[in-house]
């Protein structure tokens, strides 16, 4: 049901606000200079690039599930200290205690068993280690997904099915500190990132959906032309636009931050 079979695309589609996304996380750990860092669902390398950029790290691996995401990285996002590699978050690479902090921007909830990619974050953690995540907000305020999933269940009742607000309820604070305390990481944080998602049009807004890529994307491009036309339709008739045309959402994801 999701696909991340091209970096490029990936970038074009969700890749502008990663990085927004990926900054605000940044400055919420406000992490020293020098620590090794472990990028977990790296995709295309938007955090693991964050990383270097504000951090000067001893060390980042990115790792991801793709073959293809992996590749696009080395291009892309590659540097001194850093490395990508092929994996699986329930299963690292990597020897105990290998890390100082552990992120995963994006990708938890598509990992099978979260919970076993929690035991992994913290068994390649040091003590103290920092291990921290976050997802959107699917079910409420990443707007910019919920207007297209709403859109989509008022033109075709099998969208339901994909609906990510409906399939992946651990995107929500309180389920998020649960998972993380039943994977004895201590001092849990919760909190909201919040960010802008501007659109210079609408056509700024739908293109991104045609990329193939990642669950909204992935949907669609399942369905004929008759119900993709409706749902366009749809969004370009209720989403706010000013009179240049431009459309501005408000959108949330939920961080999650503890420590070995
Ligand atoms: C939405 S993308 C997030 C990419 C990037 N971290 C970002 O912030 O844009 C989710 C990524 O999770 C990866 N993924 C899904 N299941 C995985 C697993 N079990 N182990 C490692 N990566 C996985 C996918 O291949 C995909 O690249």
């Amino acid at each position: 049901m999701d696909k991340w079979t091209s970096g490029a695309a990936y970038d074009q589609w969700m890749g502008r606000w990663s990085r927004l996304l990926a900054d605000e996380f940044l400055n919420w750990l406000s992490l020293p200079s020098h620590l090794r860092w472990l990028d977990l669902c790296c995709g295309s390398g938007v955090l693991t690039k964050a990383i270097v950029d504000r951090f000067a790290p001893a060390r980042v691996a990115g790792v991801d599930a793709s073959a293809e995401q992996i590749r696009f990285a080395r291009e892309h996002r590659n540097g001194p200290a850093v490395s990508f590699e092929t994996g699986d978050a329930m299963a690292l690479p990597f020897d105990e205690a290998s890390f100082d902090a552990i992120v995963c921007g994006l990708g938890l909830n598509y990992v099978p068993e979260p919970e076993r990619a929690l035991l992994e974050m913290r068994r390649v953690a040091v003590p103290g280690g920092v291990i921290a995540i976050y997802v959107w907000d699917y079910a409420g305020g990443a707007r910019f997904l919920r207007e297209f999933w709403d859109a989509a269940a008022a033109t075709d009742r099998k969208a339901l099915a994909y609906d990510q607000g409906r399939r992946f309820p651990l995107c929500n604070p309180e389920a998020l500190r649960k998972l993380f305390e039943r994977a004895c990481v201590e001092q849990v944080r919760v909190r909201a990132l919040d960010i802008t998602t501007r659109f210079t049009s609408f056509d700024d807004y739908w293109q991104p959906f045609l990329t193939g890529q990642g669950s909204a994307p992935n949907y669609l491009e399942t369905r004929d032309e008759l119900t993709q036309n409706a749902i366009r339709k749809r969004l370009r008739d209720s989403l706010p636009t000013d009179a240049e045309g431009v459309i501005e959402l408000p959108a949330r994801a939920w961080a999650v931050c503890g420590r070995r």
